[in-house]
């Protein structure tokens, strides 16, 4: 037997093995990806074949042809049974659970419930708006140059207008920063304000285990006369050292958003380490959220003097917050449905008013497979 034809004979057995053990959707996909996908052990394999003889092309490629096809008829077998049986467990534990009285809250709820409890202890008013946006307050009054990319129908989901009898140019929201020049129009907020705008936004995103195509962010935007970036800093600091309940430090790194000048990216320091580990990626750095000071174009699209004021504006990601903080490896487990996931979080307790009010053991034990932390 040649050794290529020993890698096929072994690769049956651990593929067929491995395969069965995929109890969840989640660890099927990772299967999917790890064996038949297109940079999968099988077309790994196919494509050393060019090295052998022609006779042995022919043999060892015909086997590891037939075995991708089997493989691929079992992956879908395994894929019902899943699904089949995901659906019965959730109606048997949806029952179970009403029965016993009780459901509890989604942990991106939990989540963002944390959220708005810090930033409203720290003066910042909660504004809400729509999931479907219009072009011009997601894109043109933020001083999103008309060539963007996000603009475009590959990033973006557009709205049909017809179905909305020819309204406005609408997309579902990108970003919560539309937020930015919304809230202030709809509170009519003169500065010194803070706000802060959590909610879901939608992108064409190829969907894996750390992107989706919808998510939640929230928006944080405070101007006055002196707002600085030393200002931002501090918020920033105080935002995830409560959410945290920790000593978090962040730092600022260049970067470019239409909306801000100077822009950055913002790493907060690991809570989880002091020497590396997987969570940062052995950088002692989380990178949690964009931010920048408000350009001085959308200042005077909310109608405030650029002259005179000026401040910072920030978003990031609550799931992002919710896998850091849960150790959850897998975003697509949020909209998954599946209760042994969710049924994970009946122990957590909601947070409630002020601002260290929880047990730092809150983010234990819940994993989804294997705990990045
Ligand atoms: N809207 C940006 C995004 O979705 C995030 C962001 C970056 C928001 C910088 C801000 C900011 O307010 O100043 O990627």
């Amino acid at each position: 037997m040649t050794k290529i034809q020993q890698d096929l004979e072994d690769l049956t057995q651990k593929a067929t093995s491995a395969l069965i053990a995929c109890e969840d959707a989640a660890a099927l996909e990772a299967w999917r990806v790890a064996y038949i996908g297109r940079s999968g052990l099988i077309p790994g394999l196919l494509r050393n074949i060019k090295d052998l003889s022609d006779e042995e092309k022919r043999t060892v490629g015909s086997a590891a042809n037939a075995l991708k096809r089997e493989l691929e008829e079992k992956y879908q077998e395994q894929l019902h049974v899943i699904e089949k049986g995901a659906s019965t467990r959730g109606v048997q534990a949806t029952n179970c659970k009403l029965q016993a009285g009780g459901g509890h809250l989604h942990p991106l709820t939990l989540t963002l419930n944390r959220v708005h409890e810090i930033f409203s202890a720290m003066g910042f008013i909660i504004a809400d708006g729509p999931e479907v946006e219009e072009v011009k307050f997601n894109f043109d009054l933020l001083n999103t140059p008309a060539e963007h990319p996000a603009r475009g129908a590959g990033d973006t989901f557009m709205v049909d207008p017809m179905s909305v009898n020819g309204a406005e140019d609408l997309v579902l929201r990108t970003q919560t920063s539309p937020m930015q020049i919304r809230s202030v129009a709809a509170m009519q907020l003169h500065p010194p304000f803070s706000v802060i705008a959590p909610g879901r936004v939608f992108r064409k995103e190829k969907v894996d285990a750390t992107h989706e195509s919808t998510f939640h962010q929230f928006e944080g935007l405070s101007i006055s006369e002196t707002t600085s970036i030393a200002d931002f800093k501090s918020v920033i600091e105080t935002f995830f050292s409560a959410f945290f309940h920790a000593d978090v430090v962040i730092r600022l790194r260049p970067s470019y958003f239409p909306f801000v000048e100077p822009g950055f990216e913002v790493d907060m320091s690991c809570v989880f380490c002091k020497d590396g580990c997987r969570v940062c990626k052995h950088t002692k750095w989380i990178e949690v959220m964009g931010a920048g000071m408000v350009h001085p174009n959308v200042l005077k699209n909310m109608n405030i003097d650029p002259d005179k004021y000026q401040g910072y504006a920030f978003g990031g990601a609550i799931d992002r917050l919710a896998m850091i903080q849960y150790g959850i490896n897998d975003i697509r487990l949020f909209w998954s449905g599946d209760v042994r996931f969710l049924r994970q979080f009946d122990r957590v307790i909601p947070a409630k008013a002020g601002i260290q009010v929880d047990p730092p053991s809150r983010r234990a034990g819940v994993d989804a497979g294997s705990s990045p932390a």
